[in-house]
């Protein structure tokens, strides 16, 4: 049995070095002991990621992280106790316990306490906190169903824990510290604005095109599905790609002229948050289909709105051809 709900098989494969992959609020993660270097050489091993994108270290509580940091300063811990469980990652000063290869060798760790009851459960009978990306090839589009995680690393992992369809759909928000002022180096699952709110100070945040040259692993493409996804006005586009086989990926509406069944709606009440738990799953779809080109309108910029901005922006970037 590849996939299940088993979660004292998963601590077993987790105790006996091996990957598995485990569900989150935001997306599946491939998961393994964030102790052992030769453990978390699998992960990389299995996506093919390359050794200089640091891995989120995973806990189930707030006392854990604490033995993983030298430094938990207290805007950050005041985002913790507000918002975990949740989707966000605090970058923070690292001790002597986390291996450099969790890291990139970098200074500093990611660590989050995910919103999930299979995994917090899993985490819990566990002495030792999870490392685990996205479980989906490095740079591919990411997995919020076991099914995605199954299509595409079933091969090559020995369990996927099946926690359902992950309920927020875009990875975690990922914060830094600037002394006292809130760095989103990644948007996600918790908004700029929930962030402001909470710390009293409006975060810095940096555009794809910036950001790339200072967080690690940031890469410009990313999320990439295998037809080319072209990113802006649709209208525009299905006049430029008259002819071809299109397919669309819109916020709300759609669009005459391409059969229904190539037209793919993230919120057809124009709801963000439901826009961004669908985002990936409708990407894989139109992925499946032998559209020749996919285009793709951005979503209101605010809120959960940037993450999804953000993941479209990069899946456009890859050079296809
Ligand atoms: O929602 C999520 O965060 C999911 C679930 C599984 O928890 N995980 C996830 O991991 O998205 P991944 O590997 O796809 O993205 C991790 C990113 C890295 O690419 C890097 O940009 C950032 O986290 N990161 C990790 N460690 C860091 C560090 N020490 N400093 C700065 N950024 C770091
Ligand atoms: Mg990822």
């Amino acid at each position: 049995l590849k996939t299940g709900t088993d979660i004292h098989h998963a601590a077993s494969l987790l105790r006996h070095g091996e990957v598995v992959a485990i569900p989150t609020e935001t997306v599946y993660g491939l998961a393994a002991n964030a102790y052992d270097p030769d453990a978390v050489l699998k992960i990389f091993k299995v996506k093919e990621r390359p050794f200089f994108d640091p891995l989120i270290v995973h806990t189930w509580s707030i006392e854990q992280v604490d033995a993983l940091v030298t430094d938990f300063p207290p805007l950050a811990r005041k985002l913790a106790e507000a918002l975990w469980p949740g989707p966000l990652t605090l970058v923070l000063k690292k001790s002597g316990r986390i291996p450099d290869l969790v890291t990139s060798g970098s200074e500093t760790v990611a660590v989050r306490i995910p919103s999930h009851p299979l995994t917090l459960e899993l985490l819990k009978l566990l002495d030792f906190p999870l490392a685990a990306p996205s479980a989906n090839p490095f740079g591919y589009i990411s997995p919020t169903t076991a099914q995605h995680v199954a299509d595409q690393l079933g091969e090559k992992i020995p369990y996927i824990l099946d926690g359902g369809t992950s309920n927020v759909g875009v990875e975690s928000t990922i914060v830094s510290f600037e002394g006292n002022v809130p760095c989103i180096l990644r948007h996600g699952g918790v908004s700029g604005e929930t962030i402001e709110k909470l710390t009293g100070v409006p975060p810095i945040s940096y555009k794809p095109e910036e950001k790339s040259q200072l967080v690690p692993g940031q890469l410009l493409s990313h999320y990439a599905p295998r037809h080319p996804l072209i990113l802006g006005d649709i209208e525009e586009g299905l006049k430029l790609y008259m002819g071809r086989r299109i397919g669309i990926l819109s916020f709300s509406g759609s669009f005459a002229g391409v059969p229904s069944e190539d037209q793919y709606i993230m919120s057809a009440n124009g709801d963000i948050e439901e826009a961004a738990k669908n985002l990936f799953s409708l990407l894989r779809k139109l992925d499946g289909t032998d559209v020749e080109i996919i285009l793709a309108g951005n979503v209101p910029d605010t809120g959960l709105g940037r993450a999804i901005n953000d993941r479209l922006f990069r899946a456009s970037q890859k050079k296809n051809k």
